[in-house]
């Protein structure tokens, strides 16, 4: 009985060997130490052997048994190991992409000048608390202008030529446009939230103008905005400094004049040094060696109280960084109309994978 018990575990070894998946392994584990399997059907016979026989084939059955047991726990194991290599082998992400893409003569993209910038600055601003937000492109008056503190009849209105749209206003009456700035999010950010906070608001804004050098009809603004108690001028300096600084990786020279718009006061006008021509005069800084990018001012109280806020208790700043200036002067672009040529020539300039 005991050689048949051997025979019987060299058998399984050999059949163990050809077993591929989980299933037919089970299946074998069934076929021999199963209720029914082969060597239960050889233990059945152990009642008719004496006592003596029994001690001995008793214990070399168990320890069969027990082999059996582990070596299917092991194999089985191992087919494991082996699908999950399979399995990490088909998914494989395959890095050399881009040179075989080469080879093949594809193009592969890469990110707009413009993007690379919005996202370091982003970066920026998150690393020093601010939210971004975002906002739509189509508005109406109240956000685009009275709740900036432009009633209908301002003056203000006409520095920034406006796309409306014709016969359709919102259910208040409000006549639609395409935001002329980025502003619109300031209001819609002081409605939703209450101070103390500050957050940015990159976007598309877009103006009924001629267009040259620097100046496109549509174009990129990046708003923002902190709101809290005993805010100062000295805060609004500080945050665009270490911005520029970041972005530019150097000290950048800049100038701050008075400017006017009606939802600063006082408001200010930040120049840098024009990067294209380093201030010798060029068509992108109209030969003064200055270009205007950051236009900001302490909010006005009418601003503050439109978006729900008490400005006898709170205050605040804002800016509005004109992103496609910012994007010409890092890299030295003397066209602000190449950013939206479409020209792969000038995008892949910019690559980045
Ligand atoms: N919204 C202004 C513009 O587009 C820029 C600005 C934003 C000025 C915030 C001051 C404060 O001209």
């Amino acid at each position: 009985m005991i050689s048949q018990l051997e025979s019987l575990y060299q058998n399984f070894l050999e059949e163990l060997k050809t077993q591929k998946t989980q299933a037919e392994i089970l299946n074998l584990k069934a076929d021999y130490i199963g209720k029914s399997g082969k060597i239960s059907e050889v233990l059945k016979n152990l009642k008719n052997l004496s006592v003596e026989e029994k001690k001995e084939v008793g214990p070399k059955a168990n320890k069969i048994k027990d082999d059996i047991a582990n070596d299917i726990a092991n194999k089985l194991q191992a087919v494991e190991i082996e699908e999950i290599n399979q399995k990490l082998a088909d998914n494989k992400i395959d890095i050399g992409l881009r040179e075989s893409v080469k080879t093949t003569g594809s193009r592969h993209g890469g990110f707009h000048p413009r993007t690379l910038i919005r996202q370091e600055i982003e970066d920026i601003f998150l690393s020093m608390g601010f939210d971004v937000l975002d906002g739509p492109h189509i508005e109406d008056e109240f956000h685009n202008f009275e709740a900036l503190n432009i009633p209908g009849d301002h003056p203000a209105r006409d520095m920034q030529d406006t796309f409306w749209f014709k016969d359709e206003s919102s259910p208040e009456g409000k006549k639609h446009l395409l935001r002329t700035h980025t502003s619109t999010i300031q209001v819609r950010g002081m409605l939703s939230r209450k101070p103390p906070f500050r957050f940015i608001a990159p976007g598309t804004v877009f103006r009924c103008e001629r267009t040259d050098a620097s100046h496109e009809m549509v174009f990129q603004q990046l708003e923002g905005m902190m709101v809290g108690e005993n805010i100062s001028v000295g805060n609004l300096i500080y945050f665009m400094k270490t911005t520029l600084k970041e972005i530019f990786k150097k000290d950048v020279e800049v100038r701050l004049r008075p400017g006017f718009f009606p939802f600063v006061e006082p408001g200010f006008e930040l120049d840098i040094k024009c990067q294209v021509c380093g201030g010798k005069g060029c068509s992108v800084c109209k030969h003064t060696g200055w270009v205007e990018l950051l236009p900001c001012g302490m909010i006005h109280p009418n601003v503050l109280r439109a978006g729900g806020i008490d400005p006898d208790k709170y205050n605040g700043f804002a800016f509005g960084l004109g992103l496609d200036r910012l994007v010409m002067m890092k890299y030295g672009i003397d066209d602000i109309r190449h950013l939206q040529s479409g020209d792969l020539r000038f995008n892949e300039q910019f690559k980045t994978y």
